[in-house]
């Protein structure tokens, strides 16, 4: 995993203004970077390509998930202890933060932090120094932090679980991976990546997608994101012996997911009819209707009304329940 080239796979206009700013906050003396995105979007992924453009590539990147260790280890984990500082301290320990000097430390997960922690890591992003648990004197260190959160840490700042001095400090230099399903087609251009990555491990020769796999790639909504994406396709290299991957290689759930998503593109001909139970048939099969109805009258939610035989009103209600609007 650490020693290859990262490379950030996509060609949508948020990722390549992506690729911009990931190179310019590299080269930046920003001390901390915030990135901002959903699980599997490439947080992780990012975090490693701004510390391999950064002048500190030659140094450390220690990665360290605040959800993974508890709470009670980590600030020794990070910050080192010296000698005798508690039970069973019986030498000075190095922290992670030491051995990163020079280089970057990743937080993931930062929200996790605990309020003591969150203390310890603003004054040392003030003062550049900080103390190993049991000492005296500070320590003086130089390196970068780049923070991940996979939810909006405002929220956790109203709620006082974040401090919101270290939430603004943080907030100085913020990415944002945008979700798969914001991508358009860069989820085919990722599958493409992938397929060729297993030939390799595998000794595979899968040329592709075949074109209604493709559709239902464009048309799912990948909450796992990439990382959903990759180990999908790997599950299909080790269970699939076909060329080509089909509809049918795919969990029943992803399949019944877009079913009853489905809102034809403006191009399809008649609508397939849906499978499924009863409920969730009918009410795809809605779906189609008023996005036609909504598509024909440019949006215009008083034409289609008129042209379905409903009141706006009811219109409106029928959006709500099947999805196609927000209350
Ligand atoms: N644009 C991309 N191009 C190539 N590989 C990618 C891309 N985005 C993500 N990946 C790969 O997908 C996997 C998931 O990415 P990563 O672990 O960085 O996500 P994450 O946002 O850190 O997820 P989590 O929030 O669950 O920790 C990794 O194997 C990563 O290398
Ligand atoms: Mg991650």
């Amino acid at each position: 995993m650490a020693d290859y080239k990262s490379e950030l796979v996509g060609t949508h206009a948020s990722i390549n203004s992506l690729r911009g700013l990931i190179e310019k906050v590299a080269r930046s003396p920003a001390r901390t970077v915030l990135i901002y995105g959903e699980t599997g979007t490439g947080k992780g992924l990012v975090a490693r390509m701004i510390h391999q453009a950064s002048s500190r590539a030659a140094r450390e990147f220690v990665d360290i998930n605040c959800a993974a260790i508890p709470a009670s280890l980590l600030e020794s984990e990070l910050f080192g202890h010296e000698r005798g500082a508690f039970t069973g301290a019986v030498e000075r320990k190095l922290g992670l933060i030491e051995a990163a000097n020079q280089g970057s430390v990743f937080l993931d997960e930062i929200r996790e932090l605990d309020p003591p922690l969150q203390t310890k890591l603003l004054s040392l992003l003030d003062t550049q120094q900080f103390r190993r648990v049991g000492a005296v004197k500070p320590t003086k260190v130089d390196v970068r932090f780049i923070a991940a959160t996979n939810k909006v840490l405002l929220s956790e700042v109203s709620a006082g679980k974040f401090r919101e001095d270290l939430y603004y400090r943080l907030q100085v230099v913020a990415l944002n991976l945008p979700a798969l399903r914001e991508r358009g087609d860069d989820v085919l251009t990722l599958a493409r990546y992938f397929i060729s990555k297993y030939n390799v491990m595998y000794k595979r020769a899968i040329t592709g997608l075949a074109p209604e796999t493709a559709e239902v790639f464009l048309r799912y909504a990948w909450p796992g994101n990439v990382r959903e994406l990759e180990n999908l396709l790997e599950r299909i290299f080790i269970l699939e012996e076909d060329d080509v991957i089909l509809p049918s290689h795919l969990p029943d759930r992803i399949l019944r997911s877009v079913i009853a998503g489905a809102v034809p593109r403006p191009a399809d001909g008649a609508p397939a009819l849906p499978e499924g139970n009863f409920r969730e048939a009918t009410e795809a099969f809605q779906r189609v209707v008023l996005a036609r109805a909504l598509e024909a009258a440019d949006g215009n939610l008083q034409t289609a009304a008129t042209r379905l035989g409903l009141s706006r009103h009811a219109l409106r209600h029928q959006m709500l329940k099947l999805g196609l609007a927000k209350a």
